[in-house]
């Protein structure tokens, strides 16, 4: 598999926007640094809910993480990007999917990620995915979700202001609605598995935080 640069990862995508988009995130955001330390001793395929326009699948193929991976988004002009930039960029074994995660999952037993996704579910959507998600990972594969985490903090303030510009300028189809609380997580993963969860914000102002959920060979 060839790896490629960040900079060239962002030149893959059709639209000026895309480009500057994915070259920016990519070089400021530790989202995608932390899914590849957690995947790389990891053989198993990984499902990619509310990918985007696929930057994860790029970042893990240039770090020689060569599983297969399917992602879905419900953004059409999104999969459509992305299928564009794997194209051009040559990769394999990766499929982009317009799917909305409401209406459920694919089959799927593996690894499992939710990055940046659940603000934009509420309360019992929220649980529901979870749980769904939790079930299509294989014993001992990993659930890595990447969350604003709601609490007094003013990083918090900064993450809703953040996402209901991204719905401003359009960039995100919809606001946010609801973010969960770390006891949330406890409550609806731990009886399946084993959770960490740890802040992941970089430099940036935001409250994301990265949870790492173990399914356990006999959970859910
Ligand atoms: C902030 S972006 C994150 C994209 C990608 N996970 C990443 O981190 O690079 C959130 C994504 O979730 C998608 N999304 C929101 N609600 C969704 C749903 N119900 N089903 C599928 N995708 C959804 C949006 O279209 C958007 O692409």
């Amino acid at each position: 598999m060839k790896s490629h640069t960040l900079r060239e990862i962002a030149g893959s995508f059709p639209s000026h926007w895309d480009r500057h988009y994915a070259a920016s995130k990519l070089r400021t955001d530790p989202l995608y640094e932390a899914l590849a330390a957690d995947l790389a001793a990891s053989d198993l395929p990984l499902l990619d809910i509310g990918c985007g326009i696929g930057l994860s699948a790029h970042f893990l193929r240039s770090r020689g993480i060569d599983v297969p991976v399917h992602g879905l988004d419900y953004d059409s002009r999104k999969i459509h990007s992305a299928r564009q930039a794997a194209t051009s960029a040559g990769l394999s074994g990766i499929a982009f999917e317009a799917h909305d995660a409401r209406k459920g999952l694919p089959d799927h037993q593996g690894n499992v990620c939710i990055l940046d996704i659940l603000q934009f579910f509420d309360p019992e959507a929220q649980e529901t995915l979870l749980r769904l998600a939790a079930s299509r990972v294989a014993p001992g594969g990993l659930l890595l979700i990447r969350s604003g985490i709601r609490d007094d903090s003013w990083r918090f303030k900064i993450t809703v202001a953040g996402d209901l510009l991204a719905k401003a300028t359009r960039w995100m189809q919809a606001a946010p609605t609801h973010y969960p609380t770390h006891e949330d997580f406890e409550r609806i993963l731990s009886p399946f598995g084993d959770l960490e969860i740890r802040p992941l914000w970089g430099k940036t102002p935001f409250n994301n935080h990265w949870i790492r959920f173990t399914r356990r060979a006999s959970g859910g």
